[in-house]
């Protein structure tokens, strides 16, 4: 595809997930404005929306032609920016900017930080029921509900957070860990979007896991090049701050490996994602494309 068409289709792409975004938001009204206000801001305050446009993507390739799906993509990128809200607190990475705007905690205070995250990510739950309501396979929806739910938690995402927070200035930490924390931390909302996106679409279970393992490959590229940038982008550039890893005395894959291998890693993960979803069923070449590009980010 011609790098003209694909900025095209990302354009489109980001475009429908802000209609959707903006759809399913609350109104900011009510004695506890504050915190519906703040999770508007946070939300729409910018971002690549990657994890909706997956999940609306693998939808797509499995035949996917329903509202059924919208929700879901609210949802993601609702949890998905809970994660952020809580990742950028004092307590945590303790960053002051995000997405080129004060981080939600700087401009509401810490106690709404907190609780604006929390509120997000109830209503990312709350969001994603309402696919109920547009479908005639309940089945699919409660079995989407449950990889959102499994992947988002302590067995997911929050778990890698829980073991990244742990492994502040430790001197043991290995590449193992390393890929065990981007695995859990970054990688488990990937496959959650993509495997969501396969399970509305009703794929098969043999296709829900091959999208799985290749979400995980994108997600793990994705963070070690996350980690790339933070040490050779800019704020300006980025959104958010550069080196916060290294002040919170974070050991990254780049930190182990150097920027060089790093960027080969990524490369080598994206082009076996590549290949696995050229086997997936549709046009798959927008999604490899997609990841192709990821590769290539600078933000
Ligand atoms: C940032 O995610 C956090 C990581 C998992 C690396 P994104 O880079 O997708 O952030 P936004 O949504 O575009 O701001
Ligand atoms: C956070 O990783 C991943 C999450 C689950 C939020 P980072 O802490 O590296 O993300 P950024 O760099 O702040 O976006
Ligand atoms: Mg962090
Ligand atoms: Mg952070
Ligand atoms: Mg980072």
């Amino acid at each position: 595809m011609d790098s003209k068409k694909m900025g095209q289709m990302m354009k489109e792409r980001r475009e429908e997930v802000e209609r959707i975004l903006k759809e399913y938001l609350p109104l900011v009204d009510g004695p506890q404005k504050t915190v519906l206000e703040a999770m508007v801001y946070s939300v729409l305050v910018g971002g690549k929306r990657l994890r909706p446009i997956f999940l609306l993507e693998t939808y797509r390739l499995f035949g996917g032609a329903e509202n059924v799906v919208e929700p879901f993509a609210a949802a993601i990128e609702l949890i998905h920016t809970y994660s952020l809200v809580h990742d950028d607190l004092p307590a945590m990475d303790n960053d002051m900017y995000r997405r080129g705007m004060l981080t939600t905690h700087a401009k509401y205070g810490e106690a709404m930080g907190i609780l604006t995250g929390d509120a997000l990510l109830n209503y990312a739950f709350e969001t994603a029921t309402k696919a109920f309501s547009y479908t005639s396979n309940p089945y699919n929806v409660g079995r989407a509900m449950q990889v959102l739910a499994e992947k988002a938690g302590a067995f997911g995402m929050l778990g890698g957070q829980v073991i990244d927070v742990e492994s502040e200035g430790r001197p043991d930490m290995t590449l193992e860990k390393i890929l065990h924390i981007h695995t859990m931390k970054t990688a488990a909302l990937i496959e959650a979007a993509m495997m969501i996106g396969a399970i509305l679409a009703d794929a098969s279970d043999l296709q829900i896991k091959a999208v799985e393992q290749i979400a995980r490959k994108v997600g793990i590229a994705f963070q070690i090049q996350d980690d790339i940038l933070d040490v050779t982008s800019t704020q300006e550039v980025l959104g958010k701050p550069v080196c916060s890893d290294m002040r919170n005395e974070k050991t990254t894959y780049v930190t182990l490996q150097g920027v060089e291998a790093s960027v080969n890693e990524v490369k080598r993960l994206s082009r076996e994602a590549i290949e696995e979803a050229r086997n997936l069923p549709g046009d798959t070449e927008y999604l490899v494309e997609l990841i192709r590009l990821l590769t290539v980010r600078d933000k």
